[in-house]
């Protein structure tokens, strides 16, 4: 099934952008602040909470305006309701993408193929949330009749990114006497080092995989059950110490796994749009289900927001729109995400599968070669230790690069001055990013003519700034979603699929080739480009 429509560079509002570049392309945020100082209140935009200011980036009203207009001219508004009415919009693969679904509350109805998937979603919940509140309480005991203490959850990708991250962001609310692991990498060292202080007979593994049938996953899944039945000498203990969460059910079966211990979910789940379905029961273990309902109602609550809310005063679409801004106008590579958040080490790592796997894509939805640059590279560090690694290339190297800082106004661990520390470097680094420090400046400070160039900062690093009042599961739901729901604006303008993932496949292919040639005891016969030949050659003469 191909869809037509008008090519990017042909649609008016582009067009007009690529004039009004002419106008304010050059324009110094100093200079478009002097102009306007009425803008740092104007371009804010707030729901449930979550404020954004986005009043430190490179446009005016006329950018805006033409920015919606393109979102308008690309369908936007058509695509989203598309999504949450379960039309099949992941085209190449012949899906739904309704991950809205997975927080859609009871009651709702949303029809995929004849079916109404609310309540399996539902049911599934209620599976989760009886399972948990077992293992939590110290009721579902192991194989010998002890204590549950370890979740260890095997998993990579979507079927990891997400649940770590959100054990990391909400290890505040987290069940303390339960230890998480998460093992992802088929590098044997990432499962030995997860289990090494571990007791066998007080762990349990998760399972996690879509498809069940994933390399990596499924090779530690098997290491897993070796080591568990090494130690508990029964086959029995696999039922006590081993759940799924797969949405294929024969694979579960065929591993040896009770399907009465597998946690469920659809075709129409992406792997990177999943840690709210039974992906996330680590995380429901962790923070129990109560906790985990006020993370779905987050999501929620910002899809409402994005389906609902006109253009421009929607956060999502404004995220979406000014990245677009940036990518194709400015030929900006990346954005950094900063969060001003211990707790959110990882959303960066968990954004880059998200955002770059949905976007890093270079045919329209027509099958055409894309006109502009797609997807760009998002990357990030907790803020104050990026200030002391990255932050000297953005403020004074070549490359412009859109930032996103998330702070909160309260801390969870009120810890002395800390908290308005980290929360005035934040405003400072917007503030430098985007004002800057002129010659005249550095000059008047006395600094010889010789250093001058060396101590100016040019400015005009555009930045976006996110606020809430402090990291509970609902804001990482609502985080989550906004930036889900960005991903959507932008491969709606670029007209993408961004819900499917081929380009992971052919490297996948050769490795299953490769491995057989690694691992055979005679000379293989290999079919390699003359580099790869070597490297393989070297390897088995030196392994
Ligand atoms: O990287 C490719 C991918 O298919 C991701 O989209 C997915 O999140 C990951 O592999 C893991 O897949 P699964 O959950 O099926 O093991």
């Amino acid at each position: 099934m191909a869809t037509q429509t008008v090519p990017l560079s042909e649609r008016k509002a582009w067009k007009a952008l690529q004039t009004h570049l002419q106008q304010i392309g050059g324009k110094h945020l100093r200079e478009l602040f002097a102009d306007d100082p009425a803008r740092g209140e104007r371009f804010t935009a707030e729901t449930g909470g979550i404020f954004l200011d986005y009043s430190k980036n490179r446009i005016t009203d006329e950018t805006l305006k033409l920015l919606v207009q393109l979102a308008d001219e690309s369908g936007l508004r058509e695509k989203i309701d598309a999504m949450f009415r379960g039309d099949k919009i992941n085209i190449t693969e012949n899906r739904a993408v309704l991950h809205v679904a997975l927080r859609a509350p009871k009651g709702e109805s949303i029809v995929v193929d004849g079916e109404d998937v609310v309540p399996p979603v539902h049911e599934v919940l209620d599976k989760m949330s009886a399972f948990a509140d077992r293992v939590r309480s110290g009721e579902w005991k192991g194989h010998t009749g002890k204590k549950i203490r370890n979740v260890v959850n095997i998993g990579i990708g979507g079927s990891d990114l997400g649940p770590v991250m959100a054990y990391e962001a909400l290890k505040f609310y987290s069940q303390r006497d339960l230890t998480f692991r998460f093992v992802s990498n088929v590098d044997g060292s990432d499962f030995a080092e997860a289990v090494r202080d571990l007791d066998a007979e007080e762990t349990l593994f998760l399972v996690a995989s879509k498809t069940f049938t994933t390399l990596e996953t499924m090779t530690n899944a098997h290491t897993a059950r070796d080591w568990a039945l090494a130690k508990l000498g029964d086959e029995k203990a696999v039922a006590k110490h081993f759940v799924a969460i797969s949405t294929n059910a024969k694979e579960v079966a065929k591993f040896g796994i009770d399907t009465a211990n597998m946690f469920g979910f659809w075709d129409w789940v992406g792997g990177r749009y999943s840690m709210d379905s039974a992906i996330g029961l680590s995380t429901m273990l962790a923070i129990g289900p109560a906790n985990f309902r006020d993370l779905l109602a987050g999501f929620h609550e910002m899809d409402v927001h994005f389906r609902t809310t006109p253009f421009e005063k929607n956060l999502p679409v404004l995220l979406g729109l000014l990245t677009i801004w940036y990518t194709d106008f400015f030929d900006a590579q990346t954005v950094a995400i900063l969060p001003y958040e211990q707790y959110l080490k990882r959303f960066p790592a968990y954004l880059q599968q998200l955002t770059m796997e949905s976007n890093g894509k270079h045919v329209t939805l027509d099958g055409k070669q894309v006109e502009v640059q797609t997807g760009p590279i998002y990357w990030g560090e907790p803020g104050t230790n990026g200030q002391h690694s990255f932050y000297q290339l953005i403020h004074q190297g070549t490359r412009l690069i859109p930032c996103d800082f998330i702070g909160f106004y309260k801390t969870l661990n009120p810890l002395g001055r800390h908290h308005d520390m980290l929360m005035a470097n934040v405003f400072a680094q917007a503030e430098a990013l985007a004002f800057g420090k002129t010659a005249e400046q550095v000059k008047a400070e006395g600094t010889p003519d010789w250093l001058v160039p060396h101590r100016v900062f040019e400015g005009n690093r555009p930045s976006n700034t996110i606020l809430a009042d402090h990291l509970t599961p609902k804001v990482l739901g609502q985080l989550v979603a906004l930036y889900e729901h960005s991903v959507f604006t932008q491969g709606a303008i670029w007209n993408i699929d961004s819900f499917d993932q081929w380009g992971v496949e052919l490297g996948k292919v050769l490795a299953q080739k490769i491995i057989g040639e690694l691992e055979s005891e005679s000379e293989p016969k290999m079919a390699h480009d003359p580099s790869t030949t070597n490297l393989i050659q070297r390897y088995r003469k030196n392994k």
